[in-house]
C-alpha cells in the first residue's frame, strides 16, 4: 500500500506506533520499522542521555527509519528535541508547542518534522510553519484526543491544509485504516491497538484489562494533568478526575517524580514560578501524572496508577507480534475493499 505517507518517511505500510510515554520504547520502535511501519520513540519520561541512549539502541535493532517525539509543554522536551537532532533521527514529531526550529533544523540534515495537531486551525500553521506531516489526533484517542471525534476532523483538515496526515484516534484494524483513506488521511497512527503487542513492554495485568474493557470504558477528562485526556475506567481513576488536583498535592507528587525520572526537582516543580502560576500548575500536573501512568504500565498497579486508553480498547481482545498484527491489518483492508466494490 502506498501513499503520500510512504513515500514521504519512507516505509512499506502507511501504519505508526505514536510517542506513548514507557510503552514505545526502543523494542517497540525498532519492532515496527522492521515490520514496515514506522515507530515514534516517547521520550517525555526520558533524560536528554537517556534519550540519546534510546536512539542508539533503536539504531542497533533496525536499519529502516523511525521517529522520536517530544511533548513541547513537557520538562526537559527541548533538550530532548536537541539531541534527536544532534543524532539527525529521520523524523521528528512534536506536540502541545510551537516546533518551528525544530522543522528548520531537521530540514537541514534532511530529517521530516511531524506536527501533532486536534484543530484546524492548529494545522494551517503548522503546515505555514514548514511542517512536512500532521498527525491528527480525535477524540476517541488515549490520552490528548481534541474535542472532535475522527470521523469530522479528519475531514476538516484535510480541506484545511495539503499535507500528508497522519489519522489517530479509534483505529485498531484494517477496516479502521481503509475508513481513514476514505475521510483523506494518507495513514494512521495506533497507539492502543500497538500497545497490545507482544513487543510492548505493558505489564500483563494492563494486558488483561484492556482486553476486557468495551469501547465505552473510558473517561474523559481535565482533572488527570491538567488537559483533556482519555483514561481507563478504574477506581484509582475516578478518584484522579473527581477534581482538580491542588498546586500543593500537585507539587509534591511532581517533585516526587522528577527525583525518580532523575529530573533536576527544582526544574520542574520550580521552574515554573518565573512563569506563570498557570503554567506552574501545568508542569507540576504533568509531573502528579507521570508517576501513576508509570504504575499502571510498568508495575500494573491499578490501585494507584491510572492507565492512558483510547476507545478502540473495545475492539482489541488478543495481543499480536507487531509483524502479525500489520499482517492482518492489511488483509483486512484488502477484504474490505474488496467487499464495498460489491456495493457499487
Ligand atoms: C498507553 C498509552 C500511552 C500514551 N502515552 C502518550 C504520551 O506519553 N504522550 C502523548 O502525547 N500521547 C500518548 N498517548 C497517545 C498516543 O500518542 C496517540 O495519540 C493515541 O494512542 C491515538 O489513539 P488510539 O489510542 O485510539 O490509537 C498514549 C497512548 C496510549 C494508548
Amino acid at each position: 500500500m502506498q501513499t503520500a505517507l510512504t513515500r514521504l518517511l519512507g516505509i512499506q505500510h502507511p501504519l505508526i506506533c505514536p510517542g506513548m510515554s514507557y510503552i514505545a520504547t526502543p523494542e517497540l520502535v525498532a519492532a515496527v520499522g522492521n515490520a514496515g511501519g514506522l515507530g515514534i520513540l516517547a521520550s517525555g519520561p526520558l533524560s536528554a542521555e537517556q534519550t540519546r541512549a534510546a536512539i542508539r539502541r533503536i539504531r542497533q535493532l533496525s536499519d529502516k527509519p523511525f521517529g522520536v517525539g517530544c511533548t513541547l509543554m513537557m520538562p526537559g522536551a527541548a533538550e530532548n528535541a536537541e539531541v534527536a537532532l544532534q543524532e539527525q533521527v529521520p523524523v521528528i514529531n512534536f506536540s502541545l508547542g510551537k516546533g518551528d526550529w525544530i522543522v528548520k533544523r531537521a530540514h537541514a540534515y534532511g530529517g521530516k518534522a511531524i506536527a501533532t495537531v486536534v484543530t484546524e486551525k492548529h494545522a494551517r500553521s503548522a503546515e505555514k510553519s514548514g511542517a512536512d506531516a500532521l498527525l491528527v489526533t480525535g477524540h476517541e484517542a488515549a490520552a490528548h484526543g481534541g474535542e472532535v471525534t475522527s470521523l469530522v476532523l479528519v475531514p476538516a483538515i484535510r480541506q484545511a491544509c495539503s499535507l500528508p496526515l497522519i489519522a489517530a484516534g479509534g483505529f485498531a484494524d484494517g477496516n479502521g485504516l481503509l475508513a481513514a483513506l476514505a475521510l483523506g488521511a494518507d495513514g494512521v497512527a495506533m497507539g492502543s491497538r500497538l500497545a497490545m503487542t507482544r513487543e510492548s513492554p505493558v505489564h500483563a495485568t494492563t494486558k488483561e484489562m484492556i482486553r476486557e474493557r468495551g469501547v465505552g470504558d473510558t473517561l474523559y477528562s481535565r482533572n488527570f494533568d491538567g488537559l483533556w485526556c482519555r483514561v481507563m475506567d478504574s477506581p484509582a481513576a475516578r478518584r484522579a478526575t473527581r477534581k482538580p488536583l491542588g498546586l500543593f498535592a500537585a507539587s509534591w507528587q511532581a517533585s516526587q517524580a522528577a527525583r525518580k525520572m532523575g529530573m533536576p526537582v527544582g526544574k520542574v516543580v520550580l521552574g515554573g514560578v518565573l512563569k506563570q502560576p498557570q503554567a506552574l500548575r501545568q508542569l507540576a500536573q504533568f509531573g502528579a501524572a507521570t508517576e501513576a501512568i508509570r504504575l499502571a504500565i510498568q508495575d500494573g498497579d491499578h490501585q494507584r496508577g491510572v492507565q492512558l486508553i483510547g476507545q478502540a480498547q473495545g475492539l482489541i481482545d488478543d495481543v499480536p507480534s507487531v509483524a502479525e498484527l500489520f499482517e492482518r491489518i492489511l488483509r483486512q483492508a484488502a477484504d474490505c475493499r474488496q467487499r464495498l466494490q460489491g456495493v457499487f
